[in-house]
């Protein structure tokens, strides 16, 4: 069974939104198997972000993640990753269809409510980064 990462972010929990979100994960069939709200600090975020440590937006993004409370999940199921990818919807609110989170509850690029890791990869490195001990 495939596992994936994702982060309510600041935003998300600023909005109340911590349900709906939550509602539509778990609606299509996908099973969260650990969950914590948790403050990140600056190391923790610039290593969850490290593919994105030479864009001109990194330091910003680092600000706005630790900047409050998020929400991080481990989510399984069948195609797990690319299963939340397409709930979330594109990166860019704006351009994210309706129906998605992202096309429902956002508008901005950096403040897109909601994080999933984008491979298999990534979600290993993120979910061991987020949840050393879980099995
Ligand atoms: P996420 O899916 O968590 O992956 C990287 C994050 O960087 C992304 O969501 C946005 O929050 C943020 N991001 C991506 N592109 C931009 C951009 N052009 N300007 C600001 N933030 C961005």
């Amino acid at each position: 069974m495939e596992r994936t990462l994702v982060l309510i972010k600041p935003d998300g929990v600023r909005r109340n939104i911590i349900g709906e979100v939550i509602s539509r994960i778990e609606r299509k069939g996908l099973k969260i198997v650990a969950l914590d709200l948790r403050t990140l600090d600056a190391e923790t975020a610039k290593t969850h972000y490290e593919e994105h440590a030479a864009r001109p937006f990194f330091e910003s993004l680092v600000e706005f993640i630790t900047g409050g409370p998020l929400v991080a999940m481990v989510v399984e199921g069948e195609r797990a990753v690319e299963a939340f990818r397409a709930l979330a919807g594109a990166t860019d609110p704006v351009q994210a269809a309706p129906g998605t989170i992202r096309g429902d509850f956002a508008l901005e690029v950096q403040q897109n409510i909601v994080h999933g890791s984008d491979s298999t990869y990534s979600a290993d490195r993120e979910i061991k980064l987020f949840f050393p001990d879980l099995a």
